[in-house]
């Protein structure tokens, strides 16, 4: 009798990958949960990303995350796509199910339930302000225009990249364009978020500082041990709060980890034990 046990494989492909955070995430929550499963850190180029999820696959994978930079093309790969997935382009989870490839987005619902749970922004009726208009944006604007905010104008350095997004959203809701120097602010914003890459490669863009007031929350989707140049800037402008993704990452790895074992974890204490609750 064969009495080789095989673990479910899990991991996430990115393209430099070593920075990653997920390991650590998975194995809490599959300690939490009681899940008997490993999670590798697996860096792929991306010439050889479809071989290297094939053989993940054949090789008894069950589940992958997908990362820089490699969301869009893995919706040219899946055999199905959640339909969140395939508005914002990017597929961050794949599930294997026997030969079939699915592909989820849960990039946006993790902003929105940490935004809403962890931090307990309402968004109805908010008014909002992006910077970027790049993947991370395109990720996030769907599910945000879904919670009814008053307007989100979204504002970036080439305008036509914002422009674009406007018109695939115009129907779901009060959504506009800008140029970072030229953003409106006769509402005051209540919530600014960084899409932008711009602190990840230590530049420092015009943030447009007129548009925080003393009740402007803002939110850098980057993250890091140190806080990065856009948090570091709203704090020093007068935000109410400063707060960087990493509360996004853990609710977006739980939703990931919901889809593969059937079985959401607590957030709140993997957040406390990376001591990284901004
Ligand atoms: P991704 O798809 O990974 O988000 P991207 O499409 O290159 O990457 O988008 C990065 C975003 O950061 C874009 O909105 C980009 O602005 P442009 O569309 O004008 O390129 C923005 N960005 C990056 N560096 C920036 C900088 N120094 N100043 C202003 N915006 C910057």
């Amino acid at each position: 009798m064969d009495a080789t046990v095989t673990i479910d494989r899990y991991g996430v492909m990115g393209y430099p990958v070593s920075h990653s955070r997920s390991p650590v995430i998975h194995r809490l929550f599959a300690l939490q949960t009681g899940q008997d499963m490993q999670y590798e850190l697996l860096q792929v180029s991306p010439d050889k990303l479809e071989t290297a999820i094939r053989q993940f696959q054949r090789t008894g994978g069950k589940g992958l995350n997908i990362t820089v930079p490699h969301k869009n093309a893995v919706t040219r790969m899946v055999d199905q796509m959640s339909e969140r997935a395939s508005t914002a382009g990017a597929v961050n989870t794949i599930a294997f199910r026997g030969s079939e490839m699915y592909g989820d987005n849960t990039d946006g619902i993790g902003l929105l339930r940490d935004l809403g749970v962890n931090l307990g922004i309402n968004l109805e009726n908010a008014n909002i302000l992006i910077l970027g208009a790049g993947g991370a944006t395109r990720g996030i604007v769907g599910p945000l225009l879904e919670m009814q905010p008053a307007s989100l104008r979204i504002a970036n350095r080439t305008i036509e990249k914002a422009q674009m997004l406007v018109k695939q959203y115009a129907a779901q809701g009060p959504v506009s364009a800008c140029r970072f120097d030229v953003v409106p602010v006769s509402d005051p914003y209540d919530l600014i978020i960084n899409a932008t890459s711009a602190g990840v490669r230590g530049e420092m863009p015009p943030y447009p500082e007129a548009a925080i007031s003393a009740n402007t929350f803002c939110y850098d989707l980057s993250y890091g041990l140190s806080a990065t140049p856009f948090s570091v800037w709203a704090a020093q402008h007068g935000a109410a709060r400063s707060v960087m993704g990493w509360g996004m990452l853990v609710e977006q790895a739980a939703e990931s980890f919901k889809l593969w074992r059937g079985v959401r974890p607590d957030t709140a204490p993997v957040l406390k034990q990376m001591h990284i609750n901004a």
